[in-house]
């Protein structure tokens, strides 16, 4: 006999849309970063035996990272995307990025030894210990590294070869080599400009290299609305790179090695350009600027963000730890991180990384980087604005399409220090809406067309042939196009974009999503049950059959097919509860998944839902009292 099982649910936490990201967030980086860090010396293995003498073992870089200090407000939405994005951005080094093998297990030095002795048998040994716990800190924000990351340190008396005082040397992390520790703080940085996330490295190694670094994700900005899973993405890869090494600091103490014997630090770090543009010019970066833009300059380094005194951290210093937001547009490690959908890792900041000396890149992951590509040396200064191909001049009306083509963009100025602007997406005029998802291959994208000498922007349905060709839909009639040419139908012109405009390699993107079908909103639920399902459920033996039932049923009164539900792990442990992720289809356009996340909200919260349970073990219908904040509090 079946009875009926009633499953009482609230969804937790969830916010969602109506708050327009703001179009300031601006990175802080130079503002927090300390520029003199404590400098450990014991990081890598003494290389036993001749021929090991002569070569550099390396490995991996593996970031160990540790969430701590979380601000309870959090919502857990916010955490899970939070935590997936760490996952991949730390894959993401591990792919491509390799350092010095250093100890294993990694340990990082303790810097909390007041005075060394000056000479006697203990010489170069610590003498006294400052008093207080190990930070790991960078301006206005300080974190206690717990002592299972710290090396030993030992306390030696003058004439004494035994320590007076060990500080022990905690277990440390296997296989890593470097440690990121995430804070979630409200602090006064976060209040005062909108800030998304700081951060800077706050140990080096005897190389210089960081090997320990601290990230607060501010509450304020990530508590209010659900972002896209690339911008949390986007948003930590960026702060990460600063601490690895695309920070001010830094600069002089770059490793420029010609062979493992003869290194030395950059003589020369960057160079002011004809326009006033201040170039770093590692040579391994210069290269890269070279390929990219097609200019075989010497000095044609990587352009820098003007210093425009914000902070008086900058006043002092000649370069920033940014990208030029006009000249590197869409790069990674321009100043803000909006629009996601168009951001690149570019092979020029994996270059500089690269041109740190402490790393070994490979540049097979870099992202396809469009912007200015092949436009020269003189990209950016030409006469008129109007001359590059990706350049506008922003006091002019004139439409035309996005930089990768999704909208009808609108030519703006992106920072005031430079006349030229770019044609910023467009999200009133999008080409994208209409996307046909069943037939993946057929895209809509803006194109120029002219017609009757008037040329204009137009979203026509596209089909890409190979990289350098693809067909288009004008008025019924399919025409072709190839790269950089034109093609005519039906009386109009069609100006043919350049390679890698419309049609690029797919495989050549970062997967930055969370749910496998792309779609890049996940929503993360936890269930709550009443309490005596949870004490049906600790004498059922069948537990699964429960959950798979239960995921059913949810699935059901969402209509949307139970594949979209996934990860699903169902908890028994002084209470019961379901957690869940819900992957959108990856059609589905903002509107659409806002509702969505209203129906499950709505749907979860307004008391209960009722489904048959059609499992071998039988569950009384349980209390009617809907399970609130109590329960979590008694997981706890
Ligand atoms: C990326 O940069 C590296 C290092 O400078 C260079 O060798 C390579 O050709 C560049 N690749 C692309 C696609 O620009
Ligand atoms: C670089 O990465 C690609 C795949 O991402 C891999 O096939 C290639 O072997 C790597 N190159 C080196 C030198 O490790
Ligand atoms: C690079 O520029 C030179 C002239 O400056 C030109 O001849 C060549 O075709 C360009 N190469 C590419 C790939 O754009
Ligand atoms: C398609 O035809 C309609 C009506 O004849 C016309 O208004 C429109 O401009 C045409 N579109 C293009 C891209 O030529
Ligand atoms: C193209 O223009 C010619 C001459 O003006 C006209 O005869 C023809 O009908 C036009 N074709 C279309 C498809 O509009
Ligand atoms: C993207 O990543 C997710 C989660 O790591 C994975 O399930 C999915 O298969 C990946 N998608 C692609 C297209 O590789
Ligand atoms: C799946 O859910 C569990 C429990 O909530 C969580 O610990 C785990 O990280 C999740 N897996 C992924 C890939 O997010
Ligand atoms: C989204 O895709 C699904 C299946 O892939 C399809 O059934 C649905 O009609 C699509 N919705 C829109 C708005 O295109
Ligand atoms: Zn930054």
């Amino acid at each position: 006999m079946n009875k009926l099982l009633i499953i009482y649910g609230i969804l937790l936490f969830i916010e969602f849309h109506n708050i327009v990201p703001a179009v300031s967030d601006m990175c802080i980086h130079d503002e927090v970063a300390i520029p003199d860090v404590p400098v450990g010396e014991l990081t890598y293995r003494q290389m036993r035996g001749k021929r090991e003498k002569h070569s550099e073992i390396f490995q991996p870089l593996n970031i160990h990272y540790y969430i701590d200090d979380i601000d309870p407000n959090t919502p857990e939405n916010v955490i899970l995307n939070l935590k997936i994005a760490f996952k991949k951005v730390v894959k993401f080094f591990q792919d491509s990025v390799a350092v010095r093998s250093s100890f294993n297990p990694f340990l990082i030095e303790r810097s909390n030894c007041a005075q060394k002795w000056v000479n006697g048998i203990n010489k170069n040994k610590c003498s006294r210990l400052k008093s207080g716990p190990e930070f790991c800190s960078i301006k206005e924000t300080d974190y206690v590294i717990p002592d299972r990351y710290l090396n030993k340190l030992e306390v030696f008396d003058y004439t004494s070869p035994h320590p007076r005082h060990i500080l022990k040397a905690g277990p440390g992390v296997k296989d890593a080599n470097f440690f990121l520790f995430v804070i979630s703080r409200t602090t006064s940085w976060c209040t005062e400009n909108n800030v998304q996330a700081y951060g800077s490295y706050c140990r080096l190694d005897s190389y210089n290299r960081p090997v320990a670094g601290l990230l607060n994700m501010c509450p304020t900005y990530f508590s209010k609305k659900i972002y896209k899973a690339s911008h949390y993405f986007h948003v930590i890869m960026h702060e990460i790179i600063h601490i690895l090494g695309f920070s001010v600091h830094l600069y002089p103490k770059f490793k420029m090695c010609t062979s493992i014997y003869d290194c030395e630090t950059p003589k020369k770090i960057a160079e002011v350009d004809s326009n006033g543009i201040q170039r770093l010019i590692f040579p391994e970066l210069v290269k890269s600027m070279q390929t990219h833009f097609n200019c075989s300059e010497e000095e044609f380094g990587g352009p820098l963000e003007i210093s425009q005194g914000r902070g008086k951290a900058s006043e002092e210093m000649k370069y920033t730890s940014h990208w030029h937001p006009l000249l590197m547009y869409t790069s990674i490690m321009t100043p803000f991180i909006v629009e996601d959908e168009y951001i690149v890792i570019d092979n020029i900041t994996l270059a500089l990384l690269a041109s740190t000396g402490w790393y070994r890149v490979n540049f097979t992951i870099a992202e396809y980087f469009h912007f200015g590509k092949g436009e020269g040396c003189k990209f950016g200064f030409k006469a008129n604005c109007e001359d590059s191909k990706h350049l506008c001049s922003p006091k002019d009306a004139a439409r035309n399409c996005d930089i990768l083509r999704y909208t009808i963009g609108k030519c703006e100025s992106i920072v005031p220090y430079h006349p030229c602007g770019v044609f910023k997406p467009n999200h009133e005029e999008s080409c994208l809406d209409e996307i046909n998802m069943q037939a993946k291959e057929y895209e809509q994208r803006c194109v120029m067309v002219t017609k009757t000498n008037v040329a204009e922007p137009n979203c026509l349905l596209t089909k890409c042939i190979s990289t350098n060709e693809f067909e288009f839909l004008v008025n019924s009639t399919w025409g072709k196009c190839k790269t950089s040419e034109k093609a005519e139908i039906n009386n109009v012109t069609i100006n043919c974009p350049e390679l890698g405009s419309i049609c690029w390699d797919e495989a050549k993107l970062v997967n930055k999503t969370f749910c496998s079908w792309g779609s890049d909103e996940a929503i993360a639920v936890r269930m709550y049950f009443a309490d005596q399902t949870y004490q049906q459920l600790l004498e059922s033996d069948n537990i699964r059959n429960f959950k798979v039932s239960t995921l059913q049923a949810i699935a059901e009164n969402l209509q949307m097919s139970v594949n979209h539900i996934v990860n699903a792990t169902l908890t028994i442990f002084k209470g019961a509860f379901l957690d869940f992720t819900l992957c959108p289809p990856s059609n589905m356009s903002n509107d659409k998944l806002g509702a969505l996340i209203e129906k499950t909200q709505k749907f979860l919260k307004s008391s209960s839902f009722i489904h048959i349970f059609k499992g071998a073990t039988e569950f009384a219908v349980s209390s009617t009292t809907i399970v609130g904040d109590v329960c979590e509090s008694e997981i706890k």
